[in-house]
């Protein structure tokens, strides 16, 4: 394959982010570095407000990162052995891991093949006197189907833990991931939508019982206003003053990354529109999608992928192998077959170089390169 232009299109660039905000981001870790406030401390505190501000929510507490977020926040529902909480099989394996970490059971609800989030009319029958919290994963930056969901908790008694790790800023008739759960979960990791620069989490909520027990939790068990004194065991899972400067310089740009990216994502739309093998990632009428992550499904996935890598156009795959028939999981009881959407899924789907800062030239490029792959120029 020796005419095929080259354009070097990466699945992100942080750099360029660093490079336009450096000053501020600079002068940011300076001031933790002055202060010697190098855990929690003044900037966690202004990024939890103005975190909590732009969610739509009364508290945000920082935490060390996405998975210990949502350990904490089911820790802080009590949720534990005997309990069942039903969630997504196709996600990060964070999610599986903070349930079975707590002591709790994963149960799994098959995906809804268009949107990737689980099929939250399935989720009704999966509940049994043992379920405790519903946990929807808002993958790729687009938010499940939460009204039919948050009427099944209500329904049932149940609680709703949202995994919003990727959905930083997605809607839900107007209401942010993260606010319309009892409690939400972020991940700051740095390829994040919002990404600190090393690991770091938040968790929200409405709920300030919530929130008292999350910050509590993380910092020991210790009372808030009694230091060594610790009212339950808990864990070290705070987040650094560092994480929380870069945080708060970047959450100002947060929406109009956010408005980038959806751009992107119009385009690819435009440009694979006339291609019969390449299903566009589809958004739902209900909200707005932020694209932390742009996945077409096609036939001959790997075959794409490496034209595009000769082709200069990094590719990934999230993910490849479905959850419940990985080692890990495996001793769920959820063996090949039994998730038939989502392992479809699995073998079909590859993301596409997305991130804000992408140009007009790396998308046109990233195009044609795959409708020069289906035939089409
Ligand atoms: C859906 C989902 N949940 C949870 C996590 C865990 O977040 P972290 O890596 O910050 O622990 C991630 C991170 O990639 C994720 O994508």
């Amino acid at each position: 394959m020796t005419d095929v232009p080259w354009v070097n299109v990466p699945m992100n660039d942080l750099r360029i982010q660093y490079t336009a905000l450096k000053d501020q981001i600079d002068t940011a870790l300076a001031r933790v570095i002055e202060n010697c406030a190098f855990i929690q401390g003044p900037a966690v505190q202004a990024f939890e407000a103005a975190f909590a501000r732009y969610c739509g929510v009364a508290h945000c507490v920082g935490v060390s990162n996405g998975t210990d977020a949502l350990k904490l926040a089911l820790a802080a529902l009590d949720v534990g052995p005997g309990d069942e909480v039903i969630t997504a099989p196709h996600t990060f394996g964070a999610t599986v891991e903070a349930i079975l970490q707590v002591g709790a059971k994963p149960v799994f609800v098959d995906i809804e093949p268009t949107h990737f989030t689980f099929d939250v009319g399935q989720v009704e029958a999966q509940i049994t006197p043992h379920t405790r919290v519903l946990l929807p994963v808002h993958i790729y930056g687009q938010m499940v189907d939460m009204e039919p969901l948050t009427d099944l908790a209500r329904k049932h008694g149940l609680r709703v833990v949202e995994d919003a790790a990727q959905a930083h800023g997605a809607s839900y008739r107007g209401r942010r991931a993260g606010a319309m759960g009892d409690v939400g979960c972020f991940s700051f990791y740095p390829g994040k939508n919002l990404g600190a620069y090393g690991d770091a989490g938040g968790v929200v909520t409405d709920d300030a019982d919530i929130a008292a027990r999350v910050r509590a939790l993380a910092n020991h068990g210790q009372d808030p206003a009694a230091k060594f004194l610790y009212r339950e065991v808990g864990y070290n899972h705070r987040m650094d003053g560092f994480q929380g400067a870069v945080l708060g310089v970047k959450l100002p740009f947060l929406e109009d990354w956010n408005a980038a990216r959806r751009r992107v994502a119009a385009c690819y739309d435009r440009g694979f529109a006339a291609l019969e093998a390449v299903t566009c990632p589809a958004v739902a009428g209900y909200g707005e999608h932020v694209y932390h992550l742009y996945v077409v499904r096609v036939p001959d996935r790997d075959a794409l992928a490496a034209e595009l890598k000769e082709a200069g156009v990094q590719t990934a795959v999230q993910y490849p192998n479905p959850l419940h028939c990985t080692p890990a999981y495996a001793g769920l009881g959820y063996g090949r077959g039994t998730l038939p959407e989502c392992e479809r899924a699995c073998a079909e789907i590859l993301s596409l170089p997305m991130f804000p800062d992408l140009t007009t030239n790396q998308v046109e490029h990233v195009i044609d390169r795959v409708r020069a792959h289906y035939g089409c120029s």
